[in-house]
């Protein structure tokens, strides 16, 4: 609850830097630098290269998060429920009591809006800490994405959409894919933060997949930026390796029995 406190506290003051991470090495590098990792189920396409995210189940979020786990020390850890873990009450209590058990996670994402309404409010007072996801919703999407809030038809229903899991609970909720002046009108309107991805540098906070970031994935999506070439710095330490052992350099006696 300090951790959630902690984020609220941000909004108008400063800006809430998330990341995703699927393991411990990745989490323990960037804790330091975050206030929120989530244990995304990007991590279908980023990692296991499916084409939805819809293949990736209950049990590969909660081997990742435990993973996870044990690198953060410091930012709020919220693990992504997958697809079909919360059609029901029952069904998402059930799943988001086994994730919150297995991982020790502090709070879980959902992706929708006004559907998923009553289990927000469901699962919130159960005092399950619940993350909201509007705008483009993988799990939902067939095909191609694309942005959110150029319609006003489209404008009108995700104001709605906010401010339903605003009031069914959500401690905060990530917009992926928004338009910018929707996303300052919704921001404005929110009395938790907004996490932007695509969405514009009107939200309290912004969120990226490492992978994306790191440039590992060469994601070709228009809202990623490569901020480092860890291919580069990956083909540099192999080539090292591999002409060493070539050169009998590797292993030497310092490394050796
Ligand atoms: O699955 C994920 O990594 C996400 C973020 C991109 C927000 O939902």
């Amino acid at each position: 609850m300090k951790k959630i406190k902690e984020i609220l506290n941000k909004k108008n003051k400063t800006k809430i830097i998330c990341l995703t991470a699927y393991s411990k090495n990745v989490a323990e590098v960037i804790d330091e630098f975050t206030d929120l990792i989530l244990v995304g189920d990007s991590l279908g396409s980023a990692l296991y290269d499916y084409n939805t995210t819809r293949k990736v189940t209950l049990d590969m979020m909660i081997e990742h998060g435990k993973s996870v786990r044990k690198g953060v020390l410091k930012s709020l850890l919220v693990i992504d429920m997958p697809f079909n873990t919360y059609r029901t009450k029952k069904e998402a209590y059930k799943n988001c009591k086994r994730v919150i058990k297995e991982t020790r996670c502090d709070a879980i994402k959902l992706e929708g809006g006004i559907k998923i309404v009553s289990i927000i409010k469901y699962l919130v007072n159960k005092k399950i800490p619940i993350m909201g996801h509007l705008g483009i919703l993988p799990q939902s999407v067939k095909g191609k994405f694309k942005f959110k809030g150029k319609k006003l038809s489209e404008r009108t229903l995700m104001i709605k959409e906010a401010k339903a899991i605003e009031k069914a609970g959500v401690f905060s909720y990530v917009l992926e894919g928004v338009e910018k002046s929707l996303a300052k009108i919704i921001t404005k309107k929110s009395s938790v933060p907004t996490i932007g991805i695509g969405a514009s540098v009107n939200c309290d906070g912004q969120i990226l997949v490492t992978d994306d970031l790191l440039g590992l994935t060469k994601s070709k999506i228009k809202f990623v930026k490569e901020f480092s070439d860890i291919r580069k710095s990956i083909k540099d330490g192999v080539k090292k390796y591999r002409h060493a052992v070539l050169n009998k350099k590797f292993p030497n006696k310092k490394h050796s029995y």
